[in-house]
């Protein structure tokens, strides 16, 4: 099975992504996770890109293409992989199908989350991270059970740079003129799932389990 899940930010992307990385055995490929990690161990592309992030802006096509290539062609995503934060451009959509084709495979399912500006603010203002595994929380809906460590690891939760409103604002901005048009690339190709994600975490799961079939 391979998956894209789509949508603004905030949408739940990445809790979506990882429900359904475990639900069907395939990995979870965050463009935005890798390239946090980049960054954060100084690597030359988390150097090359650290502004980008930071701004709200995207990362040039080609820097992302090549690190989604490198990850889809490893050999655990052979059964298949779900793909979260990209593609976000035409171009990035075009470069997937492109290596897809070339060696016989496509996408199954775009799954495209719907939510309400509001209410994506409100998800990502008061979002937190753990800095050792990356698991996601929210303080209100989805909080730690100790103050500010992670459930699973007992690591620090940080509040992530692009998360204050300035830079959640030209997110969400660059995200209507640059990512949006590409729910109409997909529906072209009947690829399109539409999801209200605007219930809780698991009602929002059990909607996209039944759209997929299961
Ligand atoms: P990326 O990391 O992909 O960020 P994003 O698209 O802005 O999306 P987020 O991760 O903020 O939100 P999400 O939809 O994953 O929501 P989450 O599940 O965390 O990209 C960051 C940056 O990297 C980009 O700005 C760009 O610079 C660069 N980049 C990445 N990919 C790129 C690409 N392809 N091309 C170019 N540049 C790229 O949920 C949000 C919060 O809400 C959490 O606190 C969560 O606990 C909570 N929550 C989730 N679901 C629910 C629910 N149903 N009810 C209540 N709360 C919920
Ligand atoms: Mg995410
Ligand atoms: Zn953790």
């Amino acid at each position: 099975m391979r998956l894209i899940v789509f949508g603004p930010p905030g949408a739940g992307k990445g809790t979506q992504a990882k429900l359904l990385s475990n639900h069907y055995g395939i990995p979870h490929i965050s463009t935005g996770d890798i390239i946090r990690e980049e960054i954060k161990h100084d690597t030359a592309l988390g150097v090359r890109v650290r502004s980008y992030v930071e701004r709200g802006d995207l990362v040039p096509d080609e820097e992302v293409i090549e690190i989604v290539r490198r990850r889809i062609l490893l050999e655990n995503c052979s059964r298949g992989f779900i793909l979260d934060g990209f593609p976000r451009t035409i171009i990035q959509a075009k470069a997937l199908d492109h290596i897809l084709n070339s060696r016989g495979l496509k996408i199954d399912a775009v799954i495209n989350l719907i939510v309400n500006e509001e209410e994506l603010i409100r998800r990502l203002s008061s979002r937190r991270i753990c800095r050792i595994c990356g698991a996601t929380y929210h303080l209100i809906f989805n909080p730690p059970r100790k103050d500010l460590k992670c459930n699973i690891c007992g690591g620090e939760l940080y509040h992530r740079s692009d998360d204050m409103e300035e830079a959640i604002r030209r997110r969400v901005r660059v995200y209507n003129t640059e990512t949006k048009p590409l729910i109409k690339y997909y529906e072209e190709k009947k690829l399109i799932i539409d999801v209200n994600g605007n219930g809780d975490i698991n009602s929002v799961f059990s909607e996209i389990l039944r759209k997929l079939g299961g």
